[in-house]
């Protein structure tokens, strides 16, 4: 087992990666000045990096190519080909946002199409951090400490480049949502994925993470409730986490973005545990909750320092996040409350049943806590995940996703996404069940 940070580290470091600046001069970070003209390190007259001359060269970075399309992705265009498929792929809301949210940002636009402060609205940003304040009891500073961005997509990725060099490792419990190790490879990053398992309820404990921690350990990705197990981590574990994270001085990223959609238990907020909020980027989003998808809006809360380094990031990527969407979440917080408990009663409603139908079919279903996703086991019919989910679509035109995907952990499972209509899941579960009498 690695040792803590005071052994292992001989100088005091940033929490922020190279976004500081590499040394190499000429104002800009990471830019060398010739003769008046910048141009980025790394360009064309670059050696390949291993001291011999390139040969053919790929016109796709090594980066991007050591990255995987998402598997889930390719169900879906799958599905897209066929007709009559009952979906339980997609993890998007089926609802359409609400009313009140839909009119002010369509209302915002006869006002206003301009870009808003790189920052986000501060009228936003103020409601999001009273909003946290009210949920969670962790106060964020509006003008300092919250960054609005384009969904949590965009958070996670600014986050990991914001805060990793390349070379560093980010532990990451899986099975989890397929973004996670991809942005830490974006950063040139290395993703450390740790098991989870049913039989521990999809949560990871301290010492599975204490074991994965070598020296270049920087930070730890976690998403809870979680994409695709729909484990919510009690509070316990996750001050088993917050222990780690201040024992080896490691950064915590926490992807909160399914926060309001736990069932019978209490969402903990990871950056409300003591000492936690000045060590955890805290990400969440109008996505799912209020079942904005398409509006991409989410945030980033952070100290001071991580979040004016990611805003340079975001300036540059994004320049800022659309502006009717802006004033769509801010009528979101507004008034969406009731829309969320309403929404949040439905997928209560849907879990309950797809769970119970899922176990009787003969298709052992951990009780997802959390988000809308359950993850029934299917390795014991002699079917791979994958070919689960082809046959079941092609032969029931079911859509489910295959577990591989989320980790290693994911194999041998199905995940199948619970926003969609009673009716429809009633119909699936039909269909799952003719399919696994005839393969059992
Ligand atoms: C765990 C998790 N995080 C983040 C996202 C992306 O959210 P957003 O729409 O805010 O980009 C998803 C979407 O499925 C998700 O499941």
């Amino acid at each position: 087992m690695a040792q803590p940070p005071s052994e292992v580290q001989t100088e005091p470091r940033s929490v922020i990666g190279q976004v500081n600046g590499n040394g190499n001069g000429g104002g800009m970070p990471g830019v060398l000045v010739h003769g008046g003209t910048p141009h980025l390190v790394g360009g064309p007259h670059q050696s390949n990096g291993v001291g011999v001359p390139a040969g053919p060269r790929s016109r796709i970075s090594r980066r991007v190519r050591a990255m995987p399309a998402s598997g889930i992705r390719r169900f879906f265009d799958i599905a897209a080909t066929m007709t009559d498929v009952i979906s339980l792929g997609v993890g998007e809301p089926d609802f359409i946002t609400p009313e009140p949210i839909r009119l002010a940002g369509q209302r915002s636009v006869d006002v206003t199409t301009r870009y808003t402060s790189n920052s986000g609205m501060l009228e936003l940003r103020e409601a999001i951090a009273d909003h946290l304040e009210n949920l969670y009891g962790v106060r964020y500073d509006p003008v300092k400490e919250i960054l609005i961005t384009v969904g949590v997509s965009e958070g996670m990725q600014i986050a990991a480049l914001t805060l990793l060099n390349p070379g560093d490792e980010v532990i990451v419990p899986e099975p989890c949502f397929v973004a996670y190790p991809a942005a830490v490879m974006m950063a040139d990053a290395t993703p450390v994925l740790v098991p989870t398992h049913a039989d521990n309820s999809f949560q990871v404990t301290g010492d599975e993470i204490e074991a994965a921690i070598t020296p270049a350990t920087r930070a730890i990705l976690i998403g809870y409730p979680n994409n695709p197990t729909g484990a919510v981590m009690s509070r316990e574990r996750m001050l088993d986490v917050a222990r780690i994270a201040e024992r080896y001085d490691l950064m915590v990223m926490s992807d909160e973005i399914y926060d309001r959609l736990v069932y019978g238990v209490e969402h903990t907020c990871f950056a409300a545990l003591p000492g936690m909020q000045e060590r955890t980027v805290l990400m969440g989003g109008f996505s799912k909750s209020y079942a904005m998808t398409g509006w991409r809006l989410g945030w980033i809360a952070a100290p001071a320092d991580c979040i004016e380094a990611m805003t340079r990031v975001h300036q540059y990527a994004i320049m800022s996040a659309p502006t009717m969407s802006q004033y769509a979440a801010l009528e979101a917080l507004r008034i969406g409350e009731e829309y969320v408990r309403s929404m949040h009663a439905e997928y209560d409603r849907r879990r309950r049943v797809i769970v119970d139908g899922f176990n009787t079919i003969g298709l052992p279903t951990f009780e997802p806590r959390g988000a809308f996703y359950t993850f029934p086991q299917v390795s014991h019919l002699g079917l791979s995940s994958e070919d689960f989910a082809e046959r079941l679509l092609h032969e029931e035109h079911v859509a489910v996703v295959p577990g591989d995907p989320f980790g290693p952990s994911g194999v041998g499972y199905i995940r199948a996404c619970y926003a969609t209509s009673m009716e429809k899941i009633e119909q699936a579960l039909e269909h799952i069940e003719r399919f696994v009498r005839r393969i059992a």
